[in-house]
């Protein structure tokens, strides 16, 4: 007798030639035909999935062989542990957001989510923060990533979670509905003039971790992070999936401003120290750029900062630095409309004056500007319609009138948030 895991499995469709013709139609039926088993057959924590699979959160005594998993798929072919790399993922007060799938005693694939709250512009957003996201060589293909994903969502909404962050663009991502969207600014800094006297740039010391906190807390789009996150990820001195340095800039003794950086690319055509987080005064920052630089032998720098970021962008072009807008590096979705848009309708009010609202209806939502009602019918429409950006899932709306799109102007998109220290 063979499980139900064999059949969909017999009946899958030959791998794709290539993975540009794939639509979500080639999987969509499969993956949801294994869904359907899995939520019917659902009782309490742990899920059986069938005599081959079950579904649940990590207990303490697999996280070893979770992190095992983890290194064998991403850590395979460079150094590192992605126990160590990813504090705020692989703990043991995290293991309920640990999500896995075994097959007998053998963990084979696993969704990691990090749920922090945010603040968007002062609107409280809960965001689920998916990483790690990994299935054994020997078990793909069989929609247990698909699967889990969708038991992160659910996970994360019971958790009050509205907003997911998924580092990665992979066809999984896409075809399940989250959208490369949102907008950022790049700047690249190809001359960065002379190390000024004037700021001091050191690496961070304990004593200076209550003024960085106390700095990143003046980011008006930014995760809230206790001190314990703090300490956890100056510990491990990974930023973006990358070794880096906190660095902290003084001027006349005050710390003044720190920023998150990661050591030139090796083997990069061009030397080049790469700010990918930032906090306090954007003109002491972009006076000690090359001081920073230097810290790393470079020349030259680039950085990412949010698009609301005006002072960064001014300094920047005082300084003949070249800026960029960059989308979001993975994809996101709103994953609970109702709870997202709870959080920012009094932001919407008040850049609106009440002339746009938006309602959830299903996993999208109804705006309503100009007179004019416009359905956003799935995740990625809506989660388009709030963060903008310039790609193509971006452009992916209905048509908005010009009536409509007057109304919108100065109210969307929202600055979307940036991992920096958070990326999982
Ligand atoms: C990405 C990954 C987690 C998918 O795990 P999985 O359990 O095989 O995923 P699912 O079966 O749910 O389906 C997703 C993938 O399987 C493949 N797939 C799904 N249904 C399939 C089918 N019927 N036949 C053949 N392949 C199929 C697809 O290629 C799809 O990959 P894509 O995202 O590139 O489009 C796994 O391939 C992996 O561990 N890769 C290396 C790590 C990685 O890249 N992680 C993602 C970081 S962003």
């Amino acid at each position: 007798m063979h499980s139900p895991w064999e059949a969909i499995r017999a009946d899958l469709p030959a791998r794709p030639v290539s993975p540009g013709v794939r639509t979500c139609n080639d999987y969509r039926p499969h993956a949801l035909r294994i869904r359907r088993m899995i939520l019917g057959s659902r009782c309490g924590r742990e899920t059986a999935v069938a005599s081959t699979y079950t579904r649940g959160s990590c207990r303490t005594d697999e996280l070893p062989s979770l992190v095992e998993l983890a290194n064998l798929v991403f850590r395979g072919r460079r150094p590192g542990d992605m126990g160590r790399e990813y504090p705020l993922v692989f703990e043991e007060p995290n293991l309920e957001q640990l999500r896995i799938a075994r097959a007998g005693a053998e963990i084979v694939s696993h969704v990691g989510i990090s749920i922090r709250d945010a603040s968007v512009l002062g609107a409280p957003i809960r965001v689920a923060s998916i990483g790690a996201v990994c299935t054994h060589p020997d078990h793909r293909g069989h929609g247990l990533a698909s699967d889990l994903m969708d038991d992160a969502v659910a996970h994360s909404r019971a958790a009050g979670a509205s907003l997911m962050l998924i580092s990665g663009g992979r066809g999984l991502y896409h075809r399940l509905g989250y959208v490369e969207v949102g907008e950022f600014i790049a700047t690249s800094a190809a001359s960065l003039g002379p190390v000024s006297a004037e700021y001091d740039v050191a690496p961070i010391a304990p004593a200076d971790v209550p003024g960085v906190i106390a700095l990143h807390q003046t980011e008006p789009v930014r995760f809230l992070r206790s001190r314990s996150d703090w300490d956890k990820l100056i510990a491990a001195g990974r930023l973006m999936n990358q070794a880096a340095d906190l660095l902290v800039v003084r001027c006349a003794g005050s710390l003044v401003a720190y920023a998150g950086v990661q050591p030139p690319a090796e083997g990069a055509p061009v030397v080049r120290a790469r700010v990918r987080e930032i906090g306090g005064s954007r003109s002491a920052l972009a006076a000690a750029l090359p001081a920073i630089a230097a810290r790393f032998g470079a020349t030259e720098a680039d950085a990412v900062t949010l698009a609301w970021d005006r002072e960064w962008e001014e300094q920047a072009a005082a300084r003949g630095w070249t800026t960029t807008r960059v989308a979001f590096p993975g994809t996101l979705g709103v994953i609970d409309p109702e709870r997202f848009l709870a959080a920012v309708r009094p932001l919407l009010d008040e850049r609106s004056g009440g002339a746009v609202t938006l309602a959830a209806e299903g996993p999208g939502g109804v705006l309503t500007a100009a007179g004019e009602t416009v359905r956003l019918e799935t995740m990625g429409m809506l989660t388009a319609l709030l963060f903008g950006g310039n790609t193509a899932e971006a452009g992916m709306l209905p048509p908005l009138s010009g009536g409509v799109r007057g109304a919108l102007l100065g109210v969307l998109p929202l600055p979307l948030l940036w991992y920096g220290y958070n990326y999982v």
